[in-house]
């Protein structure tokens, strides 16, 4: 059984077909990659995925489970967790409180109560703080556990946005360009933090733009242009073909690559 099994996924706006019947399946432990210009319905796809938005047709099973209608806390809850494409911190926090944030979900308690260390919740604040540190170490963020959010470079913030996903223990992630307005420098660390993420067991979906990440990390890669799949097969056919070339890289792939 796959972990995730997508099919006949689609998301109208009135009249916009945003998303047009994607079909694909995750196996547990793969990294796949979602590629796609920009407006081919990539960050719709994560919107209905994870319970964001409600689909207008088709079926989500996660582990086996139609998840189709299911809130996101539901689905968080299930082992789904994303970051989204535009950074969501709290900005007055710091950045462990940010990352416990994203503990609490899986605590079962509400952060604020935490927080604010009303009485009977000193043991939850205890262990969220502690899911919250080791998610800190496995980001490198150790350093700025105590730094207010915002003060943090756009990398950096970036990170801290996947630890606190990763605080909610999920099972798959999805990651909507995460990469995005990143130096090299701050890209090629996210490239190894998503890879020793995955060699750790976690299964990944990534949406991103730039091909020469996507084809260095993704064994897989699905393709949508328009809302309509493209392609489902393995990054180096994917990549091979030519409607793929035209359409999704819209230049020559000597240029990109
Ligand atoms: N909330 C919304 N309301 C109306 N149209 C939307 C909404 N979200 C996305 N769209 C439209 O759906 C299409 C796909 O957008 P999106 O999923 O954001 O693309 P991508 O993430 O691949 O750049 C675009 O035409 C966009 O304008
Ligand atoms: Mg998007």
């Amino acid at each position: 059984m796959p972990q995730l099994h997508v099919q006949k996924l689609s998301k109208n706006f009135g009249g916009v077909q945003a998303l047009s019947k994607l079909d694909f399946s995750v196996e547990q432990g793969d990294l796949l990659g979602l590629i796609g210009p920009n407006g081919a319905g990539k960050t719709t796809a994560f919107n209905v995925l994870t319970g964001v938005m409600p689909a207008s047709d088709g079926r989500v099973e996660f582990e086996g489970t139609d998840i189709t209608r299911l809130s996101p806390e539901k689905r968080s809850h299930l082992g789904m967790t994303r970051t989204f494409q535009n950074i969501r911190l709290f900005d007055d926090m710091t950045v462990r409180e940010n990352v416990m944030a994203g503990a609490h979900a899986r605590a079962g308690r509400s952060l604020l109560h935490c927080v604010f260390g009303l009485p009977g919740q000193t043991q939850a604040e205890k262990r969220i703080r502690e899911i919250a540190d080791d998610m800190l170490e496995r980001t490198a963020l150790t350093d700025f556990a105590t730094r207010n959010a915002s003060e943090l470079s756009y990398g950096d913030r970036r990170r801290v946005e996947i630890a606190r996903a990763l605080a909610s223990a999920p099972t798959l992630l999805l990651l909507d360009e995460p990469a995005a307005g990143m130096t090299d420098t701050e890209k090629g660390r996210l490239s190894e933090l998503v890879s020793r993420l995955n060699d750790d067991g976690l299964t990944i979906i990534l949406v991103e733009h730039n091909v020469r990440m996507v084809a260095a990390l993704c064994r897989r890669l699905v393709v949508v242009n328009k809302g309509e799949m493209l392609a489902c097969d393995k990054t180096e056919d994917v990549l091979r073909m030519p409607e793929v070339e035209a359409v999704y890289l819209g230049r020559r792939r000597s240029e990109v690559m």
